[in-house]
């Protein structure tokens, strides 16, 4: 009922506009409200820490893993083939290395995320299965994100964690994009270049603001996870007379308690 009411805002935008300048337009105030999450405020004051930063890449894994499996198998969808640049713009296996070195090799069995991953990605498999013009929107808004704002988010990385050299540093590298701002631009035209009806294009849209809101929910389910352990001075000695360590153990354990049914281990 929800997805109708709202995709019905989309149905009145001007005929003829470019995709992609629709798709910015109907995001806007969603990307505001992600970069307003604490975690990402965090980023930008250049206080990401280490176990943010590995909770953070467990869920970019998760949501990268089914995001390219959707799309390779969706490859030749008439929607999909124009911005499928799986050589370009690929970041399982970038993820990956990034998770052997922060975890170690045997990372496969240590990577948890949060309960709004796990939905993010239940979306990403159904609109696969059954509505692939979607994973545009899903692809704009992750691709077009880290070839954007990503690129000075690897940079406050590096400087935060006190990363020597590039390793750990992968998600952010694009060996196969010479110059993000001209790829920007060639993804935009195929973008522009997708034809849709105006009930797909409004779905687009709508799909668009949803996956801001998708990310949005992982960054604050994230920080949840962390927060003690983040924010140790919110911690009242009075009440909370623990050694150092155990704030953390204890915030996680009843965070976990909290977010409950919503914790995976994959
Ligand atoms: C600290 C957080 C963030 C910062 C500082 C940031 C910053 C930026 C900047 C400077 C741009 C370029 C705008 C332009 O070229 O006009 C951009 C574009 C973009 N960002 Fe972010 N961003 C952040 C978080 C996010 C997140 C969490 C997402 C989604 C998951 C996202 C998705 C996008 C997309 C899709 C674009 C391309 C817009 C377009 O040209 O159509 N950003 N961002």
């Amino acid at each position: 009922m929800e997805t109708k009411k709202s995709a019905r805002k989309y149905d009145t935008w001007e005929e003829g506009s470019d995709l992609s300048e629709q798709i910015k337009e109907a995001t806007k105030d969603n990307h505001v409200r992600a970069e307003n999450t604490e975690l990402m405020l965090s980023y930008q004051r250049g206080q990401i820490t280490l176990p943010q930063y590995k909770l953070l890449l467990c869920s970019l894994h998760e949501i990268y893993k089914v995001l390219e499996e959707e799309l390779d198998k969706n490859c030749s969808h008439p929607a999909v083939a124009p911005i499928y640049f799986p050589q370009e713009l690929a970041r399982l296996e970038y993820l990956e290395s990034d998770l052997e070195h922060f975890f170690g090799p045997d990372w496969s069995g240590k990577v948890i995320v949060p309960a709004a991953t796990h939905r993010y990605t239940q979306r990403l498999r159904e609109i696969g299965q059954k509505n692939p013009v979607l994973l545009v929107a899903h692809a704009y808004t992750r691709y077009l994100g880290d070839l954007s704002g990503g690129q000075v988010l690897g940079k406050i990385t590096q400087k935060s964690l006190r990363l020597t050299g590039k390793e750990g540093l992968s998600f952010f590298s694009f060996p196969g994009v010479t110059s993000a701002n001209r790829f920007k631009q060639l993804y935009r035209s195929r973008m522009n270049a997708i034809e849709l009806t105006e009930a797909e294009r409004a779905a687009v849209l709508e799909e668009a603001v949803q996956a801001f809101e998708f990310n949005t929910q992982v960054f604050d389910d994230l920080q949840k996870l962390l927060c003690v352990a983040t924010e140790p001075s919110k911690i009242n000695p009075a009440t909370f007379p623990f050694p150092p360590l155990m704030p953390f153990t204890v915030g996680l354990c009843v965070t976990l308690a909290t977010i409950g049914t919503g914790m995976y281990l994959l």
